[in-house]
């Protein structure tokens, strides 16, 4: 049996990685600051489950968490675009110091593989889609530089030290868990949170932005495979991981509506700065070197979320 370490394990995204782990038999341990995760997201894990409670940045949690580890996953963020404009400095630890922090950890100790949350952001505005992992990075928001830093690092560290990254580009990952009740919340949550409380969402510009919505189950796979897959594959690689569709805002409002069943309308309100206006992957780079194919589409992921809004997270 190994022993692999998630970062961020009460975190949306880290708390469904440990599900599947445990599921195929990993002994799984996590680190969580409780910053943005949350005890909810993991109090079903059970045995094979280890949570230690701690910071990126405190060494000692940090070696403990990393003791013995195979494989790291690491989720653990402050994410949001906008928070990150708001506050920079404070992202800016967590993201980058934080990374950082773990890499030297993770060598210290000789974990095998770290497997990385990089982020869409990273291509910012420039022209060309679907964005393939070949066009130069132009990072607009400190978020997205933060994230790219994190990749550059693992980059680095897989060519000067024996240790194997792989960085996964999430697009938008949206499903059940994710929170909904912050201003910096992701779009999907956050607009679904305020329908089922009967409030009336914005719509930051026209809402003829696009997005390459993905579904959180197609992440938790993308990174088993990337775990699992020779290093020669993608040791010291990039790889987008999304659907290969683009959805805009309004799109998604009226599908959100719709599911609900209910006739509330959204407002405009100014532009978010910092904001990407279009996403898109092209998928062929993970489909390639680690046979990743998305699982769950829009539609249907989107289904499964509403429902588990209705049903578990208004009463969580
Ligand atoms: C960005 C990254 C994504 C990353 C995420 C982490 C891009 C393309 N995507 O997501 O990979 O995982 O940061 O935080 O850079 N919006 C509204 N009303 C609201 C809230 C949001 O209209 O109440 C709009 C935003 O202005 C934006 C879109 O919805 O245009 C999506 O926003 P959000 O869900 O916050 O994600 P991104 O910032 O696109």
């Amino acid at each position: 049996m190994r022993t692999v370490l998630v970062t961020g394990a009460a975190g949306f995204i880290g708390s469904h990685l440990c599900e599947a782990l445990l599921r195929r038999g990993d002994r799984v341990r996590g680190l969580d600051n409780f910053l943005t995760g949350r005890v909810d997201n993991v109090a079903h894990l059970g045995n094979g489950f280890e949570l230690i409670e701690g910071s990126l940045l405190d060494a000692d949690a940090l070696r403990r968490a990393c003791d013995g580890v195979d494989v790291i996953f690491h989720e653990a963020a402050l994410p949001s675009v906008p928070r990150s404009v708001q506050d920079p400095g404070t992202s800016h630890t967590n993201n980058i110091d934080g990374t950082f922090a773990l890499l030297e950890a993770a060598r210290a100790v000789g974990v095998r593989r770290v497997v990385y949350a990089a982020s869409s952001s990273a291509y910012g505005n420039q022209p060309g889609f679907p964005r393939v992992e070949t066009m130069r990075p132009q990072p607009l928001s400190p978020y997205a530089v933060q994230k790219l830093a994190g990749e550059l690092y693992l980059q680095s560290y897989a060519a000067v030290f024996p240790l194997e990254t792989v960085s996964l580009r999430y697009f938008n990952i949206f499903g059940p868990r994710q929170a909904a009740d912050s201003p910096y919340s992701g779009v999907m949550a956050k607009w679904i949170g305020q329908l089922l409380h009967g409030e009336q969402p914005t719509i930051f510009g026209d809402g003829e932005q696009g997005r390459d919505f993905t579904y959180i189950d197609n992440v938790v796979h993308a990174n088993l495979l990337a775990a699992d897959v020779p290093a020669e594959r993608v040791s010291g690689r990039v790889f987008n991981i999304a659907c290969g569709e683009r959805h805009t805002l309004n799109e998604i409002f009226g599908v959100i509506a719709r599911l609900l069943g209910t006739n509330l309308t959204a407002q405009h309100g100014p532009e978010r700065s910092g904001d990407v206006r279009d996403s898109l992957a092209d998928i062929s780079a993970a489909s390639e070197a680690f046979g990743y194919a998305p699982r769950v589409g829009f539609e249907e992921g989107l289904r499964r979320t509403v429902e588990w809004y209705q049903h578990t997270g208004a009463i969580r």
